[in-house]
């Protein structure tokens, strides 16, 4: 009996001791345990070498000879709901560093299957795990499946969409994750932008036994309420019939960023501190601007009372804000911007191009009727539909409570982080969420901490800015390590398609509410600048660490734990 036990005891050992590379096959694995859903398909591939063109960050950390790993596929649905739902877990073949991580997805997709943010998570040594959501996920800037019929929504993609999924993809994530390399995953994070985000935050509030760590990026908190806001400055211009070009638009936050650009103590191209500038678009009226084709055009009162209304935010008929407007020096026009026109012929013969997450917004979600015509709204339609997509949506995608304190309890720690020049969601939502939970905890930064980026774009990009490439490494030091973030590493990220080690630049990033300073000395260097402001404490934070043990080799920090 006891050498029979022996026995199977040296079988298992020997059986751990085999390369995992070796169970990458469909045989290999049972379906997870996970509540309401029914599986129905498991493959699993090894891929080797595989290679995408790649846009992101965090991406371009990628090697060009490819990545390698195994490829699970899961599908299941919720029996009796027709929403076929499909998990990818992607498994490093080796080098594995005992974390699973959940991958957030972006617009209207909750995942994005085969997506790059999966590929650069596991490019860092992350188990890692994406899902569609039960409907198409290549597709972010269309949702042709919120409805099942003109006037009713489907309401299990919604749901699905709101965050079940993401709670079904982290069971089954990790389960396979755990049969794979036969042992649990040690540590497990969140990490999205944007819808991602949101995900991101919508799991801390709602499922917050899933995950040790959350990072979200740029979240669209009160999914509601900000979707409709998207389209404001769209309708702000049909109610004026004014359609400004892009030069027009560009110049005056332009002139925005040259009034207050300062105000930190140093010229860089961006703004650190937005709220105490105090520039006004009326201010640049007249003015005359050179544009494309030896093109030129002055600067009208239309398009000045265009720009402030973007920068107010939308408001109701009586005045009223209905919700929180954008941050100066943050970009009108863009692929992710709102405030884009088309012009034909000349600079004042333009029409709006809404951003089209918004038409499908008001058409599909709001008014649950894909003939409803946005261009004809008054103002008193537009506040009737701010409120009609808050009522009928906010209890699935608000993700705004503040009530955190599950998340707390439990020992998890989260970060988020927002460009300050996001065009797509502005950084004010993030901030007015943040003081809500601080008003509801004052000790909400022994779990929970915001960071501010100056001059980021929506999720990345932004000239001269400097960006969180680091900030998952900062988020498993606190973790694990119980070493809290007082800023995150902001790098000045090269052009090249792919770097490693090619960083000429960092800065920090504070957390809020404190504010970027500039010390003094070589602008160019890290500890010519520390984090102060409204609860100045002087601190510099973690200012004495260097580019070469952040940015040290594939993993940086976490290639040496
Ligand atoms: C990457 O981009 C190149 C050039 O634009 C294109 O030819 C190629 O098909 C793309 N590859 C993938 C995998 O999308
Ligand atoms: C495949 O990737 C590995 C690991 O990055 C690399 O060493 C190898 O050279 C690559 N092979 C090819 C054919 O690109
Ligand atoms: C992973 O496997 C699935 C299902 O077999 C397949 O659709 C997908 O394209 C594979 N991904 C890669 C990167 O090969
Ligand atoms: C894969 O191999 C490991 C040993 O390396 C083993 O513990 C695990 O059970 C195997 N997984 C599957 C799915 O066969
Ligand atoms: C400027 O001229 C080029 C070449 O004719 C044209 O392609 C481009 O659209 C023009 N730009 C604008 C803003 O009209
Ligand atoms: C702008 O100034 C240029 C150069 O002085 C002039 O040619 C052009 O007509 C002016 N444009 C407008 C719209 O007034
Ligand atoms: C104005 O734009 C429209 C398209 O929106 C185009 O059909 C028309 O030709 C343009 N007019 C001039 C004078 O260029
Ligand atoms: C709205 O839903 C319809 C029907 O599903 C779809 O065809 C359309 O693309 C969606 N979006 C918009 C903007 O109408
Ligand atoms: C937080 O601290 C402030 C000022 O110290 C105090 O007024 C407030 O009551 C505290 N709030 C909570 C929820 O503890
Ligand atoms: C990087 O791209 C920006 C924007 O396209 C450009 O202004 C800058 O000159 C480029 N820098 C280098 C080193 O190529």
């Amino acid at each position: 009996m006891l050498a029979l036990r022996a026995a199977i005891a040296a079988a298992c050992a020997c059986l751990i001791g085999i390369s995992s590379a070796q169970n990458c096959t469909k045989d290999a694995w049972h379906y997870p345990d996970v509540f309401g859903a029914e599986f129905t398909g498991l493959d699993a591939n090894i891929v080797r070498n595989w290679t995408l063109n790649v846009t992101s960050p965090e991406g371009k950390l990628i090697p060009s000879d490819g990545l390698s790993f195994c490829n699970v596929t899961v599908v299941y649905h919720h029996p009796g709901q027709d929403d076929n739902t499909n998990v990818q877990v992607w498994l490093p073949l080796e080098g594995w560093n005992e974390r699973f991580i959940g991958v957030g997805g972006g617009g209207f997709a909750s995942g994005k299957l085969n997506g790059e943010n999966l590929a650069a998570t596991v490019n860092l040594g992350y188990a890692a795990s994406v899902t569609d959501a039960g409907h198409d996920s290549q597709t972010w800037y269309r949702a042709p499946w919120i409805l099942s019929s003109k006037g009713n929504y489907n309401y299990p993609l919604l749901v699905n969409y709101a965050s079940l999924a993401i709670h079904d993809m982290t069971a089954i994530g990790k389960s396979i994750t755990e049969q794979y390399y036969g042992r649990q995953a040690k540590y497990s994070y969140f990490n999205g932008c944007s819808t991602g985000g949101r995900q991101a935050i919508g799991s801390a509030q709602r499922y917050p036994e899933d995950y040790d760590g959350i990072l979200a990026g740029a979240p669209a908190i009160n999914n509601p309420d900000l979707s409709v806001s998207t389209f404001w400055a769209q309708s702000v211009m049909d109610r004026l019939g004014h359609y400004p070009s892009k030069c027009e638009l560009d110049a005056i936050n332009r002139l925005s960023v040259e009034y207050c650009d300062a105000l930190d103590g140093i010229k860089d191209g961006f703004i650190s501190d937005p709220d105490n500038c105090n520039f006004d678009p009326q201010s640049v009226v007249g003015q005359n601007i050179s544009c494309e084709n030896d093109t030129s055009i002055r600067i009208s009162t239309q398009t000045a009372s265009i720009a402030r209304a973007i920068r107010q935010g939308p408001t109701s008929v009586s005045g009223k804000s209905l919700w929180v407007g954008t941050a100066h020096g943050t970009p009108f026009t863009g692929a992710l911007a709102h405030a884009n026109t088309l012009c034909v012929g000349s600079l004042t013969n333009c029409t709006g191009v809404p951003f089209p997450m918004a038409a499908d917004w008001l058409k599909n979600f709001t008014r649950r009727d894909p003939n409803y015509d946005i261009h004809k709204m008054t103002l008193a339609d537009y506040e009737e539909n701010f409120y009609l997509s808050h009522q009928q949506l906010n209890p699935f995608l608000s993700t705004d409570d503040p009530d955190l304190s599950r998340f707390r309890g439990l020992g998890k720690k989260m970060i988020s982080w927002h460009g300050m020049a996001d065009e797509c969601i502005t950084v004010y939502g993030t901030r007015l969420y943040y003081d809500r939970v601080l008003a509801a905890d004052n000790d909400t930064g022994t779990y929970y901490r915001h960071f501010e980026a100056p001059g980021v774009n929506h999720c990345s990009g932004g000239p001269g800015s400097f960006y969180p490439l680091r900030a998952l490494d900062a988020l498993v030091r606190w973790t694990e390590g119980g070493i809290a973030p007082d800023v995150l590493i902001g790098y000045s990220l090269p052009n090249a398609t792919r770097f490693q080690g090619d960083i000429d630049q960092t800065r920090p990033i504070c957390k809020y509410p404190d504010m970027l300073k500039y010390k003094g000395g070589d602008i160019g260097q890290y500890g010519s600048y520390t984090c102060g402001g409204k609860d100045d404490k002087g601190k510099g934070g973690t200012a004495e660490i260097g580019n070469a043990e952040l940015f040290g080799g594939k993993g940086g920090f976490l290639g040496s734990t």
